[in-house]
């Protein structure tokens, strides 16, 4: 069994990735982390808290941790999220569900240290840099670190060059990126070249609905305020989900394909959380990085509508034909 964190920002797409990953029986999800990033974090807390409860998971441990960034101001997506840091669903408050004592941090460095757990970073690398800091053994002990954030090719959403994982806190992620050069390891970089080319659409969502109304209803009432966001902003037709993809990227590694290659993540200037990606080995330094440019689309789709709509693949090939082949 896969044991895995998920250190997320929820956020309408981390809340999407959360319900693929608690559907799917290949990992444990043995603990959420939440990070300031899309929500502030005591908002990420209680929206990790209503989707848990939604999928009547309310047992999978959720953990605060970083408000704010390592070294820059705090900036949310609540524009691209909602107010409420979910599509503006404004689902109650879960009763009796406060932020433990025990800091994220905390938990993953007891957590990390038996070497045999993952971590499925969906936000800011706040936490992970506070991680190294802290016990730099147990981030070393991490077994696979996926992290969707950061593109190569594809442009910015918070700048030209930047997305805002990193933009939001581009010194995290410099020390993290760093941090695996300087020891031999690797994170796999699900960015927005491959993230992009995921779009929930309106066709696909209304299928959803009439398959699982229950579940249909759900993803419509959290993404719909993020379809308008995607119209406005760059006149897609949906929206672009991109944290399910690194949830499916640990789960299939046939998923994605990419290239090895030192990256290091600008700090400053006008570049700030650019990624800037040695493709062709001008540094001549060992790779820290995995760099996801392909995706097969039709694989993550089955996985992700068989699995959080509960159906077998004969069914959803059937019912999704049209949309996603
Ligand atoms: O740039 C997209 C990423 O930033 C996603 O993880 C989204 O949830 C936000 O955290
Ligand atoms: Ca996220």
């Amino acid at each position: 069994m896969n044991k895995v964190i998920i250190d997320c920002d929820p956020g309408i797409d981390d809340s999407l990735a959360i319900m693929l990953a608690l559907n799917s029986p290949e990992i444990e999800v043995v603990g959420i982390t939440i990070v300031a990033g899309n929500s502030p974090v005591e908002l990420g807390f209680k929206n990790a808290k209503k989707v848990l409860s939604f999928l009547n998971r309310l047992d999978v441990p959720v953990y605060a941790g970083a408000d704010r960034p390592r070294v820059r101001d705090y900036v949310n997506a609540l524009d691209t999220h909602g107010e409420d840091g979910l599509g503006e669903s404004f689902l109650p408050d879960i009763e009796g569900q406060e932020i433990p004592e025990k800091s994220a941090v905390s938990f993953m460095r007891e957590t990390l240290k038996t070497g045999d757990v993952s971590v499925i970073a969906l936000g800011p690398l706040t936490n992970l840099a506070r991680l190294i800091d802290e016990d730099l053994d147990a981030f070393l002990s991490i077994k696979r670190l996926v992290s969707m954030g950061g593109n190569f090719r594809s442009h910015g959403n918070c700048s030209p060059v930047a997305e805002y994982n990193y933009w939001e806190d581009p010194d995290s992620a410099r020390l993290v990126f760093d941090t695996l050069y300087e020891h031999q390891g690797r994170i796999e970089m699900v960015g927005l070249d491959v993230t992009r080319e995921i779009v929930l659409t309106p066709d696909i969502l209304q299928e959803m609905k009439r398959v699982n109304p229950k579940v249909g209803d759900f993803v419509e009432k959290i993404t719909w305020f993020y379809f308008k966001f995607h119209w406005e902003w760059e006149h897609i037709r949906g929206c672009v989900i991109n944290d399910p993809l690194a949830v499916a990227q640990f789960l299939n590694p046939a998923i994605l394909n990419g290239f090895e290659a030192f990256t290091q993540v600008e700090t400053g200037g006008i570049s700030l959380g650019q990624t800037v990606v040695d493709s062709m080995g001008f540094y001549r330094k060992e790779s820290n990085a995995i760099i996801y440019t392909d995706v097969d689309k039709t694989t993550f789709w089955e996985m992700f509508l068989t699995r959080i709509l509960e159906i077998e693949l004969a069914q959803c090939k059937e019912i999704f034909a049209k949309y996603i082949y």
